[in-house]
């Protein structure tokens, strides 16, 4: 039975965790930004792995483009899914909600999803800051754990193991409901200041996010090398006068500002940030394997 592993990565860890993925597997990997400027996408297999980061596990999980890419999917109904959520907090509040989302979007696709697993890899950002339970922040050590979860995942995808705990989750969801809700309100209110549009506007998370790259910081360090056009996967950035221009279609990927060789771009006024990138994918890999479309 063949089996095709789809991927969306910003700095690096899903990339990692998938290709992983795809050599325990014997699967195909192919970068789901490649393939999204057909109208129709037809799975060529029996089996699909996606593996996608969690982006704000409160209000979506589920990044834009990944979203757009399963409704794309022509014959969602006779392919045996399963999803690899990865996130930088803790995987049964970051993560579980997010495979939860997608699992509904492919539900309403036509599909199922067969088993869905999380794990932890570092966050991007590197900011801990507003995870109020103490969390390990060593990237180092992160990572060697995540890759024993990997093999644990990749087992139980070749062994077609089911996720269990139905009941459990359920009961979960139901509790964490009123938080959710909560942080959402405040998620909300925060892309509606980066997207520079009023207050008072009714708008949704999907239009919000792509305009967030209003408030994206560009810094006297910047060559106008265009780094950072070639390696968005979302196609977002074009030079002009040697300075990035952001075409509001952002994915909130962060590949720009943490790719950035002189570390000039900064996202949503994070000047001081550190920059991060999973340390065992180059530069060169991110652009050849998933941007190359572009
Ligand atoms: C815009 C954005 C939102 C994120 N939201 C969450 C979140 O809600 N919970 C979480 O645990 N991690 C969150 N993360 C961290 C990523 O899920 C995590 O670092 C992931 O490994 C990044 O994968 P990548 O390197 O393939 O892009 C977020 C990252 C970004 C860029």
């Amino acid at each position: 039975m063949k089996t095709r592993v789809f991927y969306f990565s910003g700095t690096g860890n899903t990339f990692a965790l998938t290709k992983k993925i795809a050599e325990k597997t014997g699967s195909d990997l192919i970068s789901i930004p490649k393939v999204m400027n057909s109208e129709k996408i037809h799975i060529d297999a029996e089996n699909m792995i996606i593996v996608f980061p969690s982006y704000m596990a409160a209000v979506s999980g589920v990044p834009l483009i990944v979203e757009r890419f399963v409704r794309k999917i022509d014959n969602i109904n006779e392919l045996i899914i399963f999803a690899v959520c990865n996130c930088g907090g803790y995987p049964s509040v970051n993560a579980l909600p997010s495979l939860h989302k997608l699992h509904r979007i492919i539900k309403y696709c036509g599909g199922k999803l067969y088993a869905h697993y999380s794990l932890r890899l570092p966050m991007n950002n590197l900011d801990y800051d507003h995870i109020p339970i103490p969390i390990n922040k060593n990237s180092e050590d992160i990572i060697r754990k995540s890759k024993m979860k990997t093999e644990r995942i990749c087992c139980s995808i070749i062994n077609k193991k089911k996720s269990g705990y139905r009941l459990l989750k359920s009961l979960f969801f139901f509790m964490m409901k009123p938080v959710y809700k909560l942080i959402s309100r405040a998620v909300i209110k925060e892309l509606k200041a980066k997207a520079h549009e009023p207050m008072d506007r009714e708008m949704t998370y999907h239009e919000l996010v792509p305009l967030t790259d209003k408030s994206i910081i560009v810094d006297e360090n910047c060559t106008g090398c265009g780094i950072c056009a070639k390696v968005c996967p979302a196609g977002n950035i074009k030079i002009v006068n040697k300075k990035p221009e952001f075409l509001h279609r952002c994915e909130i990927c962060f590949a720009c500002d943490e790719w950035c060789p002189t570390a000039s771009i900064h996202h949503w006024s994070r000047a001081s940030g550190v920059k991060y990138h999973h340390p065992e994918i180059s530069l060169a890999d991110m652009i050849k394997e998933q941007c190359d479309h572009i």
